[in-house]
């Protein structure tokens, strides 16, 4: 054969194991996981558990929390004979290329950060130097194996724009080491809002437990979160950008369904939102319930989980200690 095969597109991804996902990580984040898992792409997911102890963990819940976090996202599709699925911690050459890199970054491009000024607005009592350099971190992640693209939401978007300063300076200043990532931003359902306050990204950490559905959620807890679900007066099933409440459940059942908006307006023309939002829970609980059944039976299979992040760290680790070694040698530690 005479033509040449491109070359695989790399994906690279993370999600922190703060606790069981909802809806929204689902919708947003690891169900596109899933769907790269292509010929085309080569895929590398990551549990981030160094990034979560930018916030307080307990320990034993931490350890958890990744564990379960492995067992989500193998029941919800990513396959490890196709991807790599590992946990950021046992892959330490992150943490290696992290230093070298933060010395490439400027204090006051950290302190830009939009997120850092959130996080350390909501955690007066705990702005630690690790929130601070926790995009150097995630630069690491993504430089380390040379990811060409990476599935982030909106709100990661900056965090990736500074690993892209990061590589270019980096290569600018030694020789061209990095590959450039590009961010890998979804449009559809990227982003569900929370259920009780629309304007705002559906989130665990909501005081109010109605305002997100979690992948754990029982039938009957789903009904009853989305029929609390906030909409608006005017009863009419339209998306529009004033109508944050019925556009969000219009995409969520959009997602489940297949159904475009166009299609899902004239299915519940002239009904209210009663029957809206039970065919909205319905379509979820559908939806959810063949991943909760592999959930539960994975779980129960710890020997299998610690097997696949096993021989995903050591698989990452290969390629990452090589990254590691290159960039080392370049900016002038010894090497015996
Ligand atoms: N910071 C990301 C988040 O909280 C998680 C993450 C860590 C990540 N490293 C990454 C995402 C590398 C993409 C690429 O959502």
């Amino acid at each position: 054969m005479s033509e040449q095969l491109p070359r695989k597109k790399r994906i690279l991804s993370g999600i922190q194991p703060t606790g069981t996902f909802t809806l929204g990580n689902y919708v947003g984040a690891v169900r596109n996981w899933g769907a790269l898992q292509t010929e085309e792409h080569e895929c590398l997911y990551m549990i981030a558990d160094l990034h979560a102890l930018t916030v307080r963990q307990e320990p034993a819940k931490l350890r958890r929390n990744t564990r379960e976090a492995a067992a989500m996202l193998l029941a919800a599709g990513i396959d490890p004979a196709r991807s790599l699925l590992f946990v950021q911690s046992h892959v330490p050459a992150h943490t290696q290329l992290s230093w070298a890199l933060s010395c490439c970054t400027q204090f006051g491009e950290l302190s830009r950060m939009t997120q850092y000024k959130d996080k350390s607005a909501k955690h007066p009592d705990n702005v630690n130097a690790g929130l601070f350099t926790y995009p150097v971190l995630m630069a690491a992640d993504i430089l380390i194996y040379n990811a060409d693209l990476v599935p982030v939401g909106i709100d990661q978007k900056q965090h990736l724009e500074l690993a892209r300063n990061i590589a270019q300076r980096f290569n600018g200043l030694y020789s061209p080491t990095f590959t450039m990532p590009e961010p890998y931003i979804l449009k559809a359902g990227a982003k569900i809002m929370s259920l009780q306050e629309p304007d705002k990204k559906m989130s665990k950490s909501d005081t109010n437990a109605n305002s997100f559905v979690l992948m754990t959620d029982d039938a009957d807890t789903i009904l009853r979160k989305f029929k609390r679900a906030v909409t608006d007066s005017d009863g009419v099933v339209r998306a529009s950008e004033d109508k944050p409440g019925v556009t969000n459940l219009m995409t969520i059942y959009s997602v489940f369904t297949g159904k475009d908006f166009e299609a899902i307006e004239k299915e519940f023309d002239g009904q209210g939102y009663g029957a809206f939002k039970e065919a909205v829970a319905q379509s979820v609980i559908d939806g959810l319930a063949p991943i909760q059944g592999e959930y539960k039976r994975i779980l129960e299979d710890k020997d299998y989980v610690d097997g696949v992040l096993k021989q995903g760290a050591e698989q990452a680790s290969r390629l990452a200690d090589r990254m590691v070694a290159k960039v080392y040698k370049k900016i002038g530690l010894l090497q015996l």
